[in-house]
């Protein structure tokens, strides 16, 4: 497996390739991650993973600089999963100048669920990924569905600017328990990650009482939302969704997601479960 840490280096390695797929990450990679680079290598060939903590997504107060960089075991995942290349750039070598041309995301969906509490978030993650599409080229990218209104907005992206890119979505890898995989549960103490499976459980007690015909989905998430602040969390939001639209559900939509972000000591975590309704 090749690591390149330049914009240069990564078109020479590139340089007689047609049919790339690529798994942008932010490094500190778990097996979720690995199921990506594995989904990856059944569409495309060469897959090129990039690692690349991107500044623009972040807030002020929020953890970029904390974010763990963890590079050399990172490259001895992806060399492992089989990935062929890595692109690691530095922030300097992604923004070399300031980034004065940005993607707006529309604001429906910018400011809407994580974006309402993440003022800028979206337009970070569609401005950093637009330039490693337009990077490595691939044919093929994967993201997780784990950040699933993040999938949404790069599907978007894709549509509205032509770009040549198939979207494809890994499923959410889950521990034992229950607690979807993410960089961020690292953060937790021993008794928070106990705790942390509220979360999943409470997602899951709403999708349950859809699946049995329960459609007050403001009251359900509601209810989810009051347990969980009981349990000592300090919850964003608890939702439920059209899938393909990520707006609120009509009447006949057959497809739906809940999903919910909350925080539990100072580690934010996002889940969702999708769930499907007999037409
Ligand atoms: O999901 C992530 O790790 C990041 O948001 C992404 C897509 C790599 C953009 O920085």
């Amino acid at each position: 497996m090749q690591i390149v840490h330049t914009a240069a280096a990564l078109r020479t390695a590139l340089a007689d390739t047609e049919h790339s797929a690529c798994v942008p990450t932010m490094g500190n990679l778990h097996a979720g991650h690995v199921s990506l680079v594995e989904l990856a290598k059944r569409h495309g060939a060469p897959v090129v993973a990039s690692i690349f903590v991107n500044p623009l997504q972040f807030g002020a107060g929020e953890d970029f600089e904390r974010y763990p960089r963890t590079l050399d075991a990172d490259c001895a995942r992806l060399a492992a999963a089989g990935c062929d290349l890595v692109f690691a750039p530095d922030v300097t070598e992604m923004y070399p100048v300031p980034q004065r041309y940005t993607v707006a995301v529309p604001s429906a969906m910018a400011n809407d669920l994580c974006g309402a509490f993440r003022p800028g978030h979206f337009n970070g993650v569609a401005t950093v990924v637009l330039k490693l599409f337009n990077l490595i080229r691939p044919r093929i990218a994967v993201f997780g569905k784990k950040d699933f209104q993040q999938l949404h907005v790069i599907r978007e992206l894709v549509r509205q600017f032509n770009l040549p890119i198939e979207i494809l979505a890994g499923d959410t890898l889950r521990e034992a328990d229950g607690l979807a995989m993410s960089s961020r549960n690292g953060y937790l103490s021993p008794a928070e990650r106990i705790q942390a499976t509220q979360l999943h459980r409470a997602l899951e007690d709403v999708g349950a009482a859809v699946e049995r015909g329960a459609r007050d989905f403001d009251t359900l998430a509601a209810t989810a939302a009051r347990h969980l602040k009981m349990t000592g969390w300090r919850v964003d939001y608890v939702a439920v969704r059209d899938t393909g639209t990520l707006a609120v559900p009509k009447p006949d939509s057959t497809r739906l997601i809940v999903l919910g972000a909350a925080t539990l000591g100072t580690t934010r975590l996002i889940d969702n479960i999708e769930v499907s309704l007999k037409a």
